[in-house]
């Protein structure tokens, strides 16, 4: 020992050297093992990966009603939470909020995935005053989520912004989470999120699912979201194949997310519309009901007070991948758009980014509207978020393009000014336009891109599906 101290005690003799690379060469070899026995093992089952327990997981803010007035919070527990609520009390700078806070029951609805049998749960907090922060909390009166806050939307037009996210879909927890982070980063302030479609690439694998709200973690449960599906959202049952019909959508939306039900009956809670300061955001579900959702948009589209609307939806008007258009949907909707000039489009489905000018079905771009003020016209916009990756096909209409890039944007909206920015996953600026209001006149579209040159890297040669609208219903 004496020897042993002396050792530490003074200078590293070459004795204690070696003994310590031995040390250190056996330490790295019995890791090199572990981590060979690590890859070896099987991927987890999502009964492994993601047990429902009896704490809250998944908690997501998202809108059944008035954004102003009210506020939905939907999550998960096993299946022995019987008695779920909330509590939601005006956010305080201290704890003191707490003994102010009002309790509400949820509803409660089963979700049967390969992780066993869960409950989802939603409260809608209604009452609430108009620009007022808020914090609340969910449990079962023992089991409780931390405090989280949100915000109410003013009962009027004021300035705000919102991120919009296209396809997350794969590797969603290795690869779309510095995405989602790095949008919340960016915008902090964001009012909600705009998700696109093809949340996951299984809509019926609860793992896909497990991962989503991982990496979103709690930006979920303090930003308002407001999800389109896409074609990922729907897939066969066992019995629909057997039956050879048409494929459904994955029972976790319903579950999972509480949206409006104000859109056509059969469609609820897929498309959808909410009114947002002064903006009208409209989710339409491009995967069925095409023409049914063509009369809705004419009904709600005709008696819109906003001065702003903005559709989502995720297969594209403008396709910019290979093999792929989806001419129903353009040819079913985008003259309604021209009629009741919709100023902005976000989509995903293409897995490139591709925004074009100001195009109307009929006259095509009418981006010089100097030249042609009375002509209008929407900015159509396809962007991804996850790392599949398709390859560009150019076309015209196209003002800013990238391949091989994983992107987030934020709308910001104030007054007769719109701007829309496309960033990058390292937050840097690829792509801004702003769109302005005009009185009599078309919107103006003012490019503002950064001038940097396009991303287009070598996109490794997997084909998108062709005939991607062929499961269609209306
Ligand atoms: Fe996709």
């Amino acid at each position: 020992m004496k020897v042993l101290n002396s050792m530490l005690d003074s200078d590293e003799s070459n004795l204690f050297r070696v003994v310590r690379a031995v040390c250190l060469a056996s330490v790295a070899l019995v890791a090199r093992a572990a981590g060979a026995q690590e890859r070896d093992r099987p991927v987890p089952d999502a009964a492994e990966a993601y047990p429902p327990k009896v704490f809250p997981d998944r908690v997501i803010l998202t809108y059944a009603g008035d954004p102003a007035h009210t506020q939905a919070v939907t999550w998960r527990t096993d299946r022995t939470v019987a008695n779920a609520q909330g509590q939601v009390a005006r956010a305080d700078h201290g704890p003191q909020f707490e003994s102010q806070a009002r309790s509400v029951p949820a509803a409660t609805v089963p979700l049967i995935t390969k992780a066993g049998r869960a409950r989802c749960h939603t409260v809608v907090f209604e009452g609430l005053e108009p620009r007022t922060r808020y914090l609340y909390r969910v449990g079962d009166g023992t089991h409780w989520s931390e405090w989280a806050t949100f915000q109410t939307a003013a009962s009027g037009p004021e300035p705000f912004r919102f991120l919009y996210l296209g396809d997350a879909q794969n590797s969603i927890k290795s690869h779309w989470s510095r995405v989602i982070r790095a949008a919340f980063a960016c915008a902090p302030d964001a009012r909600f999120i705009v998700h696109a479609g093809d949340l996951v690439n299984h809509g019926t694998d609860d793992i896909n699912w497990g991962e989503w709200f991982q990496a979103a973690g709690w930006i979920n449960a303090m930003i308002p979201s407001l999800p389109s599906p896409g074609n990922h959202e729907y897939e066969k049952s066992r019995e629909e194949t057997a039956r050879d019909s048409s494929p459904s959508i994955t029972g976790h939306w319903r579950a999972q997310f509480a949206l409006p039900q104000n859109g056509p009956k059969g469609l609820e809670e897929t498309a959808y519309f909410v009114d947002y300061q002064g903006a009208r955001i409209i989710s339409l579900n491009s995967n069925e009901s095409l023409e049914k959702q063509a009369d809705w948009l004419h009904e709600i589209l005709g008696r819109n007070p906003n001065r702003w609307t903005i559709i989502t939806f995720h297969h594209p008007i403008y396709s910019s991948a290979k093999s792929r258009d989806n001419a129903q949907i353009r040819q079913l909707w985008q003259p309604i758009f021209d009629k009741y000039h919709v100023d902005l489009v976000l989509q995903g489905h293409d897995h490139t980014y591709a925004r074009t000018g100001l195009q109307t079905a009929s006259t095509g771009d009418s981006s010089s509207s100097a030249a042609n003020p009375g002509t209008g016209g929407t900015v159509y916009v396809n962007s991804v978020a996850g790392p599949k990756q398709y390859v560009l096909d150019r076309k015209p209409e196209q003002k800013r393009t990238a391949e091989g890039t994983q992107l987030f944007q934020v709308v910001s909206i104030e007054g007769d000014t719109l701007r829309l920015e496309a960033r990058t996953a390292l937050g840097e600026l690829y792509d801004a336009f702003t769109l302005k209001k005009r009185p009599g006149l078309a919107n103006e579209l003012i490019e503002q891109g950064p001038g940097t040159p396009e991303r287009h890297p070598p996109i490794p040669a997997e084909k998108p599906k062709a005939k991607a609208t062929a499961t269609l219903r209306n």
